[in-house]
């Protein structure tokens, strides 16, 4: 049991209650940003004539050590400390003596806490920005390959119109830019340095908080000392952030749970993405799609936690606060694992183009453009409606599809039709001729992933 703050205590703290406040078996973690962070703020210090360029020398010195024999495993982290920052401070002072006794001089372990999980978090969001780029490319592909993979488009999982997996695909496209707009938001809000607000009420030495912003490669300091110390607001928008991407991955893998499954077989696991059964020796099931979906309602937790951790703390900051990291690095881990594992599922699974097509031709999913065809004959839409459903009764009764229909039978429900219903209605006239921006025939798709292309260049 080791602490920085014994002065004021007469007695020892009772065990349980050290292990039940210390946090460094989760906030080690932290290290290297803690070292960064301690760094930079004896370089300021000794800026401004606050320590000696000796006593600078040794606490960098110090530092760089602990770093790297932490790194390379001579130095063990002694979880018998209270937190990470108690862990670095008393191994430099242990080590250089009463400089490392000057390091703390100006600071809390408050705007400590929150800076280095301000550059913890703020090197994920740069990491899950990277994973989501390299799914985007994945996704990109697929749709470069399949402009002419024709399958059904469903409402309220009914087959609805024909579309492409071209289409389909861009359409996660979509999502997974607007996530990765996201956390660019969220990474310049974030991106501000709370050193030097101290406690929360910032300090009377001099310090330069411009320049150990500048040196951390934040845009500026915060403004508000208190805020600073208080603010989990980034930590809860990169979570929900998280959450919307979790939520998008989640969607993506129930269908092609759907996509895998014995009725559909629109799609083939690779076998190094899927699993057996123990009993049954005919099973290869979609796990990882299926962990990707379940591990969703985790990511959700850790907002939910943080969320009502924040809502009733009083400013500034409170012990509440430590309980912002456990579930949060959990999140964190599990996206990023699930972005991982869900790209490389993706970019092996092969497509059963045949079963998508022949889906795609019945379940009248060219009911539409039948109706289309009528007003093209100069009926109004809704008594084509009318009609064309009154043919898709007319059909299901007798278990057969519109285009199967032969002209006497289609001409006995309304005399407007014509020989050239059949191209009409054809999957590949459903499909082609939607052309209008965002519509899935050929011209558009590649006009749209062209677009695609160069949004992933420059960004
Ligand atoms: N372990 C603490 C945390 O994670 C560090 C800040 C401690 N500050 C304090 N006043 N007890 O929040």
């Amino acid at each position: 049991m080791a602490q920085l703050w014994g002065g004021r205590f007469t007695k020892q703290t009772d065990q349980l209650v050290f292990d039940f406040n210390a946090s460094i078996t989760f906030d080690k973690r932290l290290f290297h940003e803690d070292v960064t962070g301690s760094i930079v703020h004896a370089t300021m210090l000794a800026k401004q004539g606050i320590l000696t360029e000796e006593e600078r020398k040794s606490i960098v010195e110090g530092l760089t050590g602990i770093l790297e024999d932490v790194d390379d495993g001579t130095l063990a982290i002694d979880e018998s400390q209270e937190d990470i920052h108690s862990f670095v401070e008393a191994t430099l002072i242990d080590r250089i003596g009463d400089a490392g006794k000057k390091l703390h001089t100006g600071r809390s372990r408050n705007d400590q806490v929150a800076l280095d999980m301000r550059l913890y978090t703020r090197a994920r969001v740069a990491e899950i920005d990277g994973l989501l780029k390299k799914l985007l490319e994945a996704i990109l592909d697929t749709m470069k390959n399949n402009l002419d993979t024709y399958m059904p488009g469903f409402t309220h999982l009914q087959k609805a119109q024909p579309i492409t997996l071209a289409h389909h695909y861009g359409a996660y496209f979509e999502m997974f830019k607007r996530d990765r707009q996201r956390l660019t938001d969220i990474y310049k809000r974030m991106n501000y340095c709370p050193l030097g607000a101290g406690a929360l009420a910032g300090t009377t030495y001099p310090l330069d908080r411009e320049y150990t912003a500048r040196l951390l490669r934040f845009e500026g300091p915060t403004l508000n000392s208190i805020d600073s110390v208080a603010d989990r607001d980034y930590l809860i928008e990169f979570l929900s952030a998280l959450s919307t991407i979790m939520m998008h991955l989640s969607r993506f893998s129930e269908e092609i749970i759907i996509w895998n499954s014995n009725e559909y077989q629109f799609v083939e696991l690779d076998d190094a993405y899927s699993t057996g059964s123990s009993i049954m020796p005919q099973k290869k099931n979609p796990d990882i799609a299926e962990l990707v979906r379940g591990k969703t309602g985790r990511v959700y937790g850790a907002l939910m936690a943080l969320l009502t951790t924040m809502k009733g703390l009083p400013l500034a900051y409170n012990k509440d606060m430590q309980e912002d990291k456990e579930m949060a690095f959990d999140a964190m881990d599990t996206a990023a694992d699930c972005i991982t594992l869900f790209t490389g599922m993706i970019q092996t699974m092969k497509f059963r183009k045949d079963r998508m097509a022949k889906s795609a031709m019945n379940g009248f999913t060219n009911a539409t453009d039948a109706a289309d065809y009528l007003v093209g004959k100069g009926v109004p839409f809704r008594d084509a409606h009318g009609i064309i459903g009154r043919l898709v009764l007319y059909c299901i009764e007798k278990d057969t599809s519109i285009d199967a229909l032969s002209l006497e039978e289609l001409r006995s429900i309304s005399d407007k039709f014509d020989e050239d219903i059949y191209e009409a209605i054809s999957l590949k006239t459903c499909v082609e001729k939607r052309l209008i921006i965002g519509a899935p025939g050929e011209k558009m798709m590649k006009q749209v992933i062209e677009k695609n292309k160069e949004y992933l260049k420059n960004d």
